[in-house]
């Protein structure tokens, strides 16, 4: 099968699309990751190519060896991908001892995966453990309202968690677990990837300070779907913030809880403080 015909990466294609249709991808602005499935990896073999030299990850993922991984380019823009999929996104293989990786197919103008691959590599590293493979998505992007929080709320998981969660009633029960927030650090190498990966075994959702989000999901739809979500909320809060600087009734840490008994899903007592 021809790799653009692949099920797998259409849905790719049009998850880059709707990202940067909501505006969360300007230039070459965030990045995405899918851990292909193994009978997806047959289907589409016939058009590797070896011929691409092994690269350095930056970074260890032995948990990842011999994995598949469709992946955005560096520097290309979500804007172009579903104008030439085959020129901005690429797959590539991961070595034997998650060290090292190598082009298959893509990027044919040049290139080479987004400068973010120690981030989703780790992420991917610790979430195909904690979910047992179930998570394949890793999707990064720049979500302006998101963005926009973490310059006037405190960098506190429980703060964001807990913000996030007031502001639309169907937040707690989309990421119960709740987000995590890494401070301002220099983006696309180890230490930002370590620190975000440490994160994801707790939460789905990372806030990167004045930059972005990382999202972790099963399939293109929920992980899609969390950013969005998390998104409208923040946009909300920062419509709020803008009216008046307090709120005059809310969502109480008690309707959390009857919440969460009616939507079988289990908040951490740490996010439903007392303020
Ligand atoms: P890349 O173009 O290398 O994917 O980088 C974009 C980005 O958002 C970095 O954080
Ligand atoms: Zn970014």
């Amino acid at each position: 099968m021809k790799v653009l015909d692949a099920e797998f990466v259409q849905g790719f294609v049009r998850m880059c699309n709707d990202g940067w249709e909501l505006g969360w991808h300007e230039r070459n602005g965030g990045n995405l990751s899918y851990r292909i499935k193994p009978e997806e990896v047959e289907s589409v073999k016939e058009n590797f190519t070896t011929d691409r030299d092994w690269a350095p990850i930056g970074t260890s993922v032995p948990g990842l060896a011999g994995e598949y991984f469709l992946v955005t380019g560096s520097g290309k823009y979500f804007r172009n991908v579903i104008l030439d999929p085959e020129a901005n996104i690429c797959i590539v293989e991961v070595d034997d001892k998650g060290e090292n990786y190598r082009i298959l197919w893509g990027l044919n103008k040049g290139g080479r995966p987004t400068s973010e691959l120690p981030s989703h590599l780790m992420n991917h590293e610790v979430k195909k453990e904690v979910t047992n493979g179930a998570h394949r998505v890793i999707y990064h992007c720049h979500a302006t309202n998101l963005i926009a929080l973490t310059f006037v709320l405190p960098l506190d998981d429980a703060v964001f968690t807990r913000e996030l969660w007031e502001m639309a009633t169907e937040c707690p029960v989309v990421f119960p677990e709740g987000v995590g927030v890494v401070g301002w650090m220099v983006p696309g190498g180890r230490a930002i990837a370590v620190e975000t990966s440490k994160l994801m075994k707790d939460y789905n959702v990372a806030i990167w300070a004045h930059h972005g989000m990382f999202c972790s999901g099963e399939d293109f739809d929920l992980t899609f779907g969390l950013a969005h979500t998390v998104e409208k909320s923040a946009e909300i809060l920062v419509k709020m913030l803008s009216m008046r600087p307090d709120k005059l009734q809310t969502i109480t840490p008690q309707n959390f809880r009857d919440l969460a008994v009616d939507f079988h899903v289990t908040l951490p007592e740490k996010f439903l403080y007392e303020k």
